[in-house]
């Protein structure tokens, strides 16, 4: 595909000065599943639209979800429904979920996935010809649509080769630095070419961000060099707000050797499909870590735990299968206490569990990337694995219906919005997430911008100047520090004092470091000039790398408890009367130097979805909608 791919739609031109310049009714930033998804129905609804991605099209950490997209089909087990995956969402992100987003999500993801499958998505079938679900953490029941183990993968082949049939106008390797607004709304965006480093101006009502999220602020990490958290900065910068910052997500199973892949994501359909842990001892440890909040649903015996994956009703889930936080803190107790492997993670087995054909067939992928980066034979030998941090929960607060921000014309969707995942996301969910609000936000922006009529919004001259300006300051310096140092530094810091287990001191401390390195960026240089330059492209990545782990930093230190993807030392166990009732918003301050705080309420949930939660419900959600 040529890197911008032109269709009849566009419409160019230029500013006085020269500057490439294009005009849409809707932008699209970032090209994974959500950005595509939005781009679709932004199309669909009759908005001009275009997609502006930093990378090539494709290459997207939506790759990275490879077990499945969670939707409660009932293709396995008729017993499940929405009422129940809402339930496990809810009780997975402990509560804090915007429970509206939860609810669209739950109703809503069976029937996207059905419309992936009519756009030529290949999924896996059960015996009955049915689209296969896996088990995974935190569902009570088998409902992973996959594609072996490369469900994210082909899910992107889908909406990429959708998006280039309907003629949607693609921007690769096109890096927006910088919203324009017109007064309070949103008036278009700015950005460059990483190949030539020229400038382009996208002028548009309706701004979607789809930029995923923020791993690259952490030394071990499932994300790849895109995810700097750009559309958390840019919303920030732009007068929206970010909820939840504090809760990251740790996923239990990354590589961890050889050093060159350490961080590199292992499925958690390992553990779906049978895989279990076990320490230097040979224990099957997570029996030892079943919280007390998750008890009355999960297995205490081998047997039982065994017994599960054939018979939903009458057994509990096995403790490999609890949600996402709760294993990668037990894995991370079990290396401190010093019953890790040789190469400082745990062992994931299911050599023994499985037989080799089931293996291949299932975790083909897995398979594959153990024997070719490690030499290990995931058929024959365990798996060396250790947490690796895969995703935030926090981004930006958007309206759980349209996906809009507070700022009119701007809208996020995907990892880089926030509300959905509450403290803890639950495998799967991302995919359906992105598929679900993706399409409301790509109608709601269409809709927007067609009610503008003629008064859209106007771009500025002075505010792309003023862009301009801003992207080129690493070039004015001479003789400064380069980004990569601090880049690594940063990298470094983020894992050691706002990982898996924090304490208040750590926080100060790494809230100390931040301000450091932001200093050392003021006076950061690049060399060379604007044609494909990385150092150039890594000191503007890294403005929104710092502002994001100060907001990620911050909120963690005032969460004075443990909860979901936030585990603080010094406030062991959640204190639900509390924090258990209100969100923590991020700001930028009125120098734009920094970050402020602010709590707010959790939206009240009706009383008919509270039901879900009351005890007579906890066994199963579905026969308690049947008693009403
Ligand atoms: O483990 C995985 O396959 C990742 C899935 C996800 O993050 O949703």
């Amino acid at each position: 595909m040529a890197r911008h791919e032109m269709t009849g739609n566009e419409m160019s031109g230029e500013h006085s000065g020269g500057m490439e310049r294009h005009t849409y009714d809707v932008v699209v930033v970032g090209a994974g599943g959500a950005g595509l998804r939005a781009a679709i129905a932004a199309h669909d609804a009759g908005a001009r639209t275009a997609i502006v991605c930093k990378s090539l099209l494709g290459k997207a950490h939506t790759v990275m979800a490879e077990g499945g997209i969670a939707a409660a089909m009932g293709n396995r087990w008729p017993e499940d429904n929405w009422e129940v995956h809402f339930r496990d969402t809810m009780r997975g992100g402990k509560m804090l979920n915007n429970w509206r987003m939860a609810q669209l999500h739950a109703q809503e993801a069976p029937e996207r996935v059905m419309e992936l499958e009519d756009w030529g998505a290949l999924f896996d079938r059960t015996d009955d010809g049915l689209i296969s679900q896996r088990d995974f953490g935190g569902h009570r029941y088998a409902r992973l649509a996959h594609v072996g183990d490369r469900t994210g993968l082909e899910m992107i082949r889908t909406l990429q080769q959708r998006a280039v049939q309907l003629g949607i106008d693609v921007f690769m390797e096109c890096t927006v630095t910088d919203l324009l607004k017109d007064g309070d709304k949103v008036s278009g965006a700015f950005g460059y070419w990483r190949e030539t480093g020229r400038f382009v101006t996208f002028e548009a009502p309706s701004v979607i961000l789809a930029t995923g999220g923020i791993g690259k602020s952490f030394k071990v990490t499932s994300n790849s060099w895109e995810y700097t958290g750009d559309g958390h900065a840019l919303a920030l910068r732009a007068g929206a707000s970010l909820i939840n910052m504090e809760f990251v997500q740790f996923h239990p199973t990354g590589m961890v050797w050889p050093p060159s892949v350490k961080g590199l994501l292992v499925t958690e359909s390992v553990r779906g499909d049978g895989g279990i842990l076990k320490n230097s001892e040979g224990e099957r440890f997570m029996f030892d870590y079943i919280p007390e909040y998750f008890k009355s649903e999960t297995a205490d015996t081998v047997e039982e735990a065994d017994r599960w994956y054939d018979d939903k009703a009458n057994n509990r889930r096995p403790p490999e299968l609890l949600p996402r936080d709760e294993v990668a803190r037990a894995i991370n107790s079990e290396i401190k206490a010093g019953r890790g492997s040789p190469h400082g993670g745990i062992y994931l087995d299911i050599a023994s569990r499985r037989s080799p054909e089931f293996i291949r067939k299932r975790l083909p992928s897995m398979y594959h990337q153990f024997k070719e980066l490690a030499d290990v034979d995931i058929t024959a030998e365990p798996m060396e694995i250790g947490p690796t941090c895969h995703y935030v929960m926090g981004g930006v607060e958007v309206d759980p219906d349209t996906e809009v921000t507070a700022v009119p014309g701007l809208y996020a969707v995907g990892e880089c919005s926030g509300g959905m995942h509450g403290s803890n996301r639950l495998g799967g969910n991302s995919l359906s997430d992105l598929l679900v609000f993706g399409r409301r936000a790509g109608e709601a922006a269409a809709s927007y911008a067609a009610g503008l009529g003629g008064n859209r919004p106007a771009v500025a001259p002075a505010d792309v100047k003023a862009a301009e300006v801003s992207a080129l300051a690493p070039f004015e310096l001479e003789g400064g520090e380069n980004p990569y140092s601090i880049q690594g530094d940063l990298q470094q810091s983020m894992n050691d004092l706002v990982g898996i287990i924090r304490t208040a001191e750590e926080l100060e401390r790494s809230l100390e470091e931040i301000e450091a390195f932001k200093v050392r960026a003021a006076a950061m240089a690049v060399e060379g000039h604007r044609q494909y330059n990385p150092g150039w492209h890594l000191a503007l990545d890294l403005r929104n790398m710092l502002v994001v782990s100060e907001c990620i930093a911050k909120a963690a230190l005032a969460r004075q408890e443990s909860r979901g993807g936030h585990t603080r030392d010094d406030f062991p166990g959640p204190n639900d009367e509390e924090w258990g009732v209100k969100n923590l918003i991020v700001t930028l301050n009125d120098q734009g130097t920094g970050v402020d705080l602010h709590e707010k309420p959790l939206p009240v949930m009706p009383d008919e979805l509270k039901r879900y939660f009351e005890p007579a419900a906890a066994e199963s959600p579905a026969d308690s909608k049947e008693g009403k």
